[in-house]
């Protein structure tokens, strides 16, 4: 059985049909990337497995070591071990990203971190990623940019250490160095302990992530899957070729 599966998911949003039977598995020591043209419903199954209220499941199941999470609540899926970007989007006035960090960690865990010893990891941690020490101290998400917001996602994600991480558009508004580092900052987390699913539109992330599986989903099916090759034949040719034939 594999740490997260997914089977024959069927999922509406507004009683529209977007996902339309998927189904994939993702281990720790995975990396496993969705690709596919815009409006291909990728976003809508990172919602889904967040546990987002906007979606609905018509059909399918989706366990995560063995237990069914199909219905359960994003925080129990959290302290299963499972990291979902944009778990927390809003500014909050006053609360510094470190103190943020700290909470989010303490959370997920169920502990108290403490502090000395929780701020000396986050120093490490934010230089390993060239992050400006002083980022530490910014309220968090007030005036951020795309690309400090994706910082501190991928910090979350170092700080948590979460069994398996589903990212979506993680590089999305980061310049070229930054999603470099962010690119290297998920592969070296790569470990037995550790997988990612890796949902991007562009093939820019990939080129510093090495998946071991590329599985393209075009109007919410998987349409093809395969290895790293297929982000080369992507970046020449397109999705069109991957299309399915329209209806007579
Ligand atoms: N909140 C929503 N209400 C209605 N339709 C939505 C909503 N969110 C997404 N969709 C539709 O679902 C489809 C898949 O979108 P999405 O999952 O964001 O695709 P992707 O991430 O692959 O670009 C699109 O056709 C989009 O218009
Ligand atoms: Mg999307």
């Amino acid at each position: 059985m594999a740490d997260l599966e997914i089977r024959d998911l069927h999922v509406t949003v507004d009683k529209q049909p977007i996902l339309r039977g998927i189904s994939l598995d993702v281990n720790r020591g995975e990396l496993v990337a969705i690709m596919g043209p815009n409006g291909s419903g990728k976003s809508t199954l990172a919602a889904t497995l967040l546990g987002s209220p906007t979606i609905t499941i018509t059909k399918g199941m989706i366990t995560f070591l063995g237990k069914d999470i199909t219905t359960l609540a994003p925080d129990k899926r959290a302290k299963l071990g499972l990291f979902l970007s944009f778990q927390y989007p809003a500014a909050i006035p006053g609360v510094s990203v470190s103190n943020f960090l700290r909470t989010a960690v303490g959370a997920v865990t169920g502990t108290h971190p403490d502090p000395v010893r929780f701020h000396a990891l986050l120093k490490e941690t934010m230089a390993s990623l060239k992050i400006d020490p002083a980022f530490a101290s910014r309220a968090l998400n007030e005036g951020f940019s795309g690309g400090e917001k994706k910082q501190t996602e991928i910090l979350q994600l170092l700080m948590l250490k979460p069994k398996l991480a589903i990212l979506d558009e993680v590089d999305s508004g980061l310049d070229v160095d930054s999603v470099k580092i962010v690119a290297e900052g998920v592969q070296r987390l790569v470990s037995p302990a550790f997988g990612a699913l890796v949902i991007t539109h562009y093939q820019r992330l990939l080129d510093y992530l090495t998946p071991h599986t590329v599985n393209i989903m075009i109007n919410g099916k998987f349409v093809k899957s395969g290895g790293p090759e297929l982000v080369a034949a992507i970046e020449k040719q397109g999705y069109d070729w991957l299309k399915p034939p329209p209806p007579l």
